[in-house]
C-alpha cells in the first residue's frame, strides 16, 4: 500500500452509512422539536482559544492537541472539542445583541492525538448542544433530557445519566483546599500524574483511574456548595424527577475540560467498556467572560458518534439503510431518448433510479442491477418500445411484467408498495 489513512482516523462508506445517518437524522430532529439551530463553525481555529479556554493543563491543551504553524506563522489548531469554537463565534458575531436564551447544534469532525482503541479514535465525530443565557436550573434539566430523548431517539435504552456539582468560584476554593489536605496525606501513595496535577489541577485527582480506592473517600463536592450552587443542584434533580430522567450522583464526576462550573454530567453505556461515556457537559457560566465577552451564563453536552454506534450494534439497534436503489433502468439499442425520459418521470416521483451509463449488453446490466440491490429494474428494448411497452422485473422474484410506457410511474408506484 502507498497510501494510508492516518492512525486513529477512519473511512465511512457502505453500510455503515446508515448509522451516521440514522443520528445526524435523528439529532436535527431533537435540535428542531426543542428549538435549537445549526451553527457551524471551522475546524481550525488560532491554538490560543483552546488554551484558554479547555485549560492550560487538561489532558486536551498538554498532550493531545493538532497543532501547526500555518503559512503566515500562526499557531493554528484543529480543534479538538466544539464548545470553545461556538463560544468564540458567539462572541466575535455579537451575539448577545439577539437576546436570550440562545439555543445551537453541531455536528462534525473532532480531533485529539490519544491513544487509538475501541471507542477511542484521533479523528472522531461529535454531536453538541451549547444554550447561552440562563442560569436556571430548568436550562439544565432542558439539556439532559434532550441529550436522553436523543439516545432514546437513535433505538438506546442501556445508559445512564451521571451528575454531579463542582460549584463556583466562590465555593470551589474551600473545596480545592479540603482535596488538597486529603491528599497531603496520601502524597506518597498516588501515581506519577496525581502527583503533577496535585500542584496543578487538583479535581483531576479524583478520575484517576488507579488510585480509585483513596478517591472513593476524598471530600465531595457537594458537601462544599454555597447556598446558591446547592439550591442550583437540589432544583436540577427536582426537574429532573418531573422530567422522568432517572439518573446517578457520582461525587467524583469532575470532566476533563477546566471551564465546568455547578452541574456537570455524563452519560454512560452499560455496554461499551473502558470508553464508556458517550456523552459529557455541563455548565460554563464563566468562559464567555474570560474569552473576551460578557458575562453570560451558558451549557451544553456532545455525544461521540462513534461511540453511539458502538452502542448501537452492541444493541442491536435497527436502522434503516443508507441508500434503496428502487429501480435500474436497463436498455438495449436505439431507445436512449425513451429510457431517459422514464428516468426522468420516475424522479420527479421521487423514485431512486439508476441509469445504465456503461451501454454493456442486458445481461450485465442486469447483474450490475443485483449487485446495487435494485428492487426493481426496467428493461427497455427496441422491439418493445415499439409496441409502447417497456418490461418491469422484480429482482427479488424474477417475475417479469409487461408494462404500458404510459402507466410505469403508477405501475412502479404500487409495485414498491407492495414489496417495501
Ligand atoms: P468531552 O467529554 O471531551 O466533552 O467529549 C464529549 C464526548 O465526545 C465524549 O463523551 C465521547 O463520547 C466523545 N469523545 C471524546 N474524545 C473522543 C475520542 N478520542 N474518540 C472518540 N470519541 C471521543 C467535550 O468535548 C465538551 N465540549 C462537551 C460540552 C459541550 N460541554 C459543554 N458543551
Amino acid at each position: 500500500m502507498k497510501y494510508a489513512r492516518i492512525k486513529g482516523t477512519n473511512d465511512i462508506y457502505g453500510e455503515e452509512m446508515s448509522y451516521w445517518y440514522m443520528i445526524e437524522e435523528s439529532t436535527r430532529k431533537i435540535a428542531k422539536l426543542f428549538g435549537y439551530s445549526e451553527i457551524r463553525t471551522p475546524i481550525i481555529e488560532p491554538t490560543e482559544l483552546f488554551v484558554r479556554s479547555v485549560g492550560e493543563e487538561t489532558d486536551i491543551v498538554q498532550k493531545e492537541m493538532y497543532t501547526f504553524e500555518d503559512k503566515g506563522g500562526r499557531s493554528i489548531t484543529l480543534r479538538p472539542e466544539g464548545t470553545a469554537p461556538v463560544v468564540r463565534a458567539f462572541i466575535e458575531n455579537s451575539f448577545i445583541n439577539k437576546g436570550f436564551p440562545q439555543r445551537y447544534f453541531y455536528i462534525g469532525p473532532m480531533f485529539r492525538y490519544e491513544r487509538p482503541q475501541k471507542g477511542r479514535q484521533r479523528q472522531f465525530h461529535q454531536v453538541g448542544f451549547e444554550l447561552f443565557g440562563s442560569e436556571s436550573s430548568l436550562a439544565d434539566a432542558e439539556v439532559i433530557y434532550l441529550a436522553v430523548k436523543l439516545l432514546k431517539e437513535i433505538g438506546l435504552t442501556k445508559f445512564k445519566v451521571v451528575i454531579n456539582s463542582i460549584g463556583c468560584e466562590k465555593c470551589r476554593p474551600q473545596y480545592r483546599e479540603a482535596l488538597k489536605e486529603y491528599y497531603a496525606k496520601h502524597l506518597d501513595e498516588v501515581c506519577d500524574d496525581c502527583k503533577r496535577r496535585y500542584n496543578t489541577n487538583i479535581l483531576r485527582l479524583l478520575d484517576c483511574k488507579v488510585d480509585v480506592e483513596i478517591a472513593d473517600k476524598a471530600p465531595r463536592s457537594i458537601d462544599y456548595l454555597c447556598d446558591e450552587c446547592k439550591e442550583h443542584y437540589n432544583n436540577l434533580k427536582k426537574y429532573l424527577k418531573m422530567l422522568d430522567v432517572d439518573f446517578e450522583e457520582d461525587h467524583k464526576l469532575v470532566r476533563g475540560l477546566d471551564y465546568y462550573n455547578r452541574t456537570v454530567f455524563e452519560i454512560r453505556h452499560d455496554l461499551l467498556g473502558a470508553q464508556s461515556a458517550i456523552a459529557g457537559g455541563g455548565r460554563y457560566d464563566r468562559l464567555i467572560e474570560m474569552m473576551g465577552g460578557k458575562s453570560v451564563s451558558a451549557l451544553g453536552f456532545a455525544m461521540g458518534m462513534e461511540r453511539l454506534i458502538i452502542a448501537m450494534k452492541a444493541e442491536n439497534v435497527k436502522v434503516p439503510p443508507a441508500l434503496v436503489n428502487h429501480v435500474y433502468i436497463a436498455h438495449v439499442g436505439d431507445v436512449i431518448e425513451a429510457a431517459l425520459n422514464i428516468a426522468e418521470d420516475l424522479r420527479r416521483n421521487n423514485i431512486t433510479v439508476v441509469f445504465d451509463v456503461m451501454e454493456r449488453g442486458l445481461r450485465a446490466q442486469l447483474k450490475h442491477a443485483d449487485r446495487i440491490g435494485a428492487l426493481l429494474a426496467i428493461i427497455v428494448g427496441e422491439n418493445e418500445l415499439s409496441e409502447d411497452f417497456v418490461v418491469v422485473k422484480d429482482m427479488e422474484s424474477g417475475e417479469d411484467s409487461k408494462v404500458d410506457i404510459n402507466f410505469v410511474v403508477d405501475f412502479v408506484l404500487d409495485k414498491l408498495k407492495e414489496i417495501m
